[in-house]
């Protein structure tokens, strides 16, 4: 994708990582009880998961980007679904969001829009990108006067389902209509919560809204999982807040913990997942846990 990428591999491991998983009291587990996954022979349809956190900069986008290349390298076909018109998730795929021709808004207000027309090549086998500008943003105005409104996305990326594994949507940081389109057509909701003070503040309203849209919109809506992210080592608020989480949703919480480095902003950078830029690194082994998991689940 990016010609530019340096190419040796292994140069981003994680020896002198900041934040390594340490054995210790309290730390979280670091292994699974997710196996290794089988390798699929037929492919679809696919189960499609909203990734979904009213609040931001909770690793929403990082994690799917990343769980995505992770399910990818399991042999999952995947497709991301960049629907916050901040375009980060494309950015972090190394997609320039302002030079893009047709998007994810494309394929929602218009008809007769080619598949091929939006989808991107992530660089990633495997993984392939419907990518999101700031045009998805007039979508959000122009469908509150549509006929099933809540469902303009579903009726989209019904014509992907049958190609791809998995179906990974990146929610935008708000319960407005476009998150509410993500869970209307989703079969599961993953909740990325940032191991940090105020990160339960508000799940109370998410599931509030999960809920209602299983009541009107899909009743075959459920909760995937909550994902611990910024996980800090090296502080024991960290852990408290992890354990008030583990309190709050049980089993429903992943084994797999994302720990706070600075490689996830150099994956942005760099435009590719973090299993491409450091692949020998904890993050990226966090990531094919996850990975695991959400396939065993
Ligand atoms: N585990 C992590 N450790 C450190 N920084 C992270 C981590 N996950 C994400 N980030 C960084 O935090 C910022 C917000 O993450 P992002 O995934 O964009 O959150 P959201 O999509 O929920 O707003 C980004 O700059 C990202 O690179
Ligand atoms: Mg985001």
């Amino acid at each position: 994708m990016n010609p530019t990428r340096p190419e040796p591999q292994d140069r981003h491991d994680d020896s002198a990582d900041e934040s390594s998983p340490t054995p210790g009291r309290g730390i979280p587990r670091t292994s699974s009880r997710a196996p290794e996954p089988a390798p699929l022979t037929v492919h679809g349809p696919a189960r499609v998961i909203a990734v979904a956190n009213q609040k931001g900069g909770v690793g929403k986008t990082t994690s799917t980007i990343n769980l995505g290349a992770a399910l990818a390298e399991y042999g999952r076909k995947v497709l991301l679904v960049d629907f916050d018109p901040q375009g980060a998730l494309s950015v972090g795929l190394g997609v320039q969001p302002h030079q893009l021709e047709a998007t994810v808004y494309n394929l929602l207000m218009e008809r007769g829009v080619e598949a091929d027309e939006v989808l991107q090549d992530t660089g990633v086998e495997n993984m392939d990108l419907l990518p999101s500008n700031i045009d998805l943003s007039a979508a959000e105005v122009q469908l509150v006067t549509e006929v099933g409104r809540e469902q303009a996305l579903g009726r989209s990326l019904k014509r992907f389902l049958p190609d791809y594994d998995v179906v990974l949507i990146d929610c935008q940081p708000s319960l407005g209509l476009l998150t509410i389109n993500a869970l209307s057509c989703a079969d599961e909701v993953l909740i990325p919560l940032a191991c940090e003070f105020f990160s339960l503040r508000g799940v109370a309203l998410l599931m509030d809204t999960i809920d209602k849209v299983t009541d009107r919109l899909n009743p075959d809506l459920r909760l995937l999982g909550v994902l611990a992210t910024m996980f800090d080592t090296r502080t024991l608020h960290t852990k408290e807040v992890h354990d008030r989480v583990v309190e709050a949703f049980g089993e429903k919480v992943f084994d797999a913990v994302i720990n706070r480095t600075i490689k996830f902003p150099e994956t942005t950078v760099a435009g590719e997942p973090i299993t491409v830029w450091a692949p020998t690194s904890s993050a990226a082994a966090s990531y094919r846990m996850l990975a695991r998991e959400v396939i065993a689940r």
